[in-house]
């Protein structure tokens, strides 16, 4: 039997997709297949799509760190066929073949069952992207800080960014968007944040050792100078949560906002975190943390993932898109 998947392939070192017809394998020992439904675009798919080494080291390959679909076949005793389950991150993706293809193989370990609450274009809404801006959320809650101050949340326009603001905002904090994009005021007016800040504004002054606090805590999904800029910003005891690195992997800082002030740096690694806390959070979508993120979603095919990547790469998106596969 053959599926149909986007297709990367490499030739002389340049690289490109193609919505082929692969062959089907039955899944081996400790691996289930899955009929997958949905999958999301990730930063790190369209890195994969692109050739990126550091995600994916072969080619071809399918990419798709997400998956929400039905089990094809158990293979073990922990699933039965037809089961609703959800994959996100660990290999898929970067070295195991991922949901942009209609079938996966993937290890039984990998694999949660969806939450009845969740329907599959929610989860996908929701990804890699809204489990890491989950796991953002759940760090700055960890801190016992009480502050007045706003949570600042950076690439705020974008999948991980844009979850991040609306969560904050069910949760009742006021949340300063940082932006590239002028255009995008209305659109983060619109999922909670109070507080718009340009980029090129916030990053016209050199970053200082230390400055007035302004932000209760952070969920920065850019990294660079821009996470430089906003530690000595941090009110006492606040958490940073650094979840990305789009605009740079260095990091320039003085020790004061963690002596004098005793904030947090706190990384976030959402792709191999343990399936207990990845339930925990799928969980919270379903229930206390559900939001509605269908305004912030663009649905598409295999055939209009191209664009999508290509805008993600060049920083354009907003908010999240889902892969749907069909029949
Ligand atoms: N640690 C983890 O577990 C984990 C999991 C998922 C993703 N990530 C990382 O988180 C980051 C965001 O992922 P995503 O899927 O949300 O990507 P995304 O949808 O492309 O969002 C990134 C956003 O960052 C801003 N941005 C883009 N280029 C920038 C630049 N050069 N300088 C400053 N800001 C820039 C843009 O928002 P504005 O225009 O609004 O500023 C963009 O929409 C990526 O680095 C990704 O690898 C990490």
């Amino acid at each position: 039997m053959q599926y149909s998947a986007y297709y990367v392939e490499e030739s002389d070192g340049t690289f490109s997709a193609s919505i082929s017809k692969l062959e089907l394998e039955k899944p081996t020992d400790g691996f289930v297949q899955i009929k997958v439904s949905h999958s999301s675009l990730n930063y790190k798919d369209a890195l994969s799509a692109s050739g990126n080494k550091g995600v994916t080291r072969n080619y071809p390959f399918v990419p798709g760190i997400d998956a929400a679909g039905t089990i094809a076949d158990a293979n073990s005793s922990h699933f039965a066929d037809g089961d609703e389950v959800l994959v996100t991150g660990y290999d898929m993706g970067m070295n195991t073949p991922g949901g942009f293809g209609e079938y996966i193989n993937v290890p039984a370990n990998w694999v949660v069952k969806k939450p009845s609450a969740l329907t599959n274009i929610e989860a996908m809404s929701i990804g890699t992207a809204g489990l890491t801006a989950a796991a953002s959320v759940a760090k700055i809650q960890e801190s016992s800080q009480e502050s007045d101050l706003p949570v600042l949340v950076s690439g705020a326009t974008g999948g991980v960014g844009s979850i991040g603001v609306m969560l904050m905002s069910k949760l009742g904090k006021e949340i300063s968007a940082l932006t590239g994009k002028a255009s995008s005021v209305d659109f983060l007016q619109s999922i909670g944040a109070s507080n718009i800040i340009m980029r090129d504004e916030y990053m016209e002054s050199p970053v200082k050792a230390m400055e007035r606090p302004l932000f209760s805590s952070a969920i920065d999904t850019v990294g660079g100078s821009i996470l430089s800029k906003m530690l000595p910003q941090i009110s006492p005891h606040g958490v940073v949560a650094c979840c990305g690195n789009v605009a740079g992997i260095e990091v320039n800082t003085t020790v004061f906002p963690f002596i004098l002030r005793g904030i947090t740096l706190a990384g976030i690694d959402s792709a191999e975190s343990p399936l207990e806390f990845k339930t925990s959070l799928w969980n919270k979508f379903a229930d206390e943390w559900k939001i509605d993120l269908s305004p912030l979603v663009k649905i598409v095919t295999k055939e209009n993932l191209q664009h999508e990547i290509d805008l993600i790469l060049q920083g354009g998106q907003q908010g999240r898109v889902v892969l749907e596969h069909g029949e």
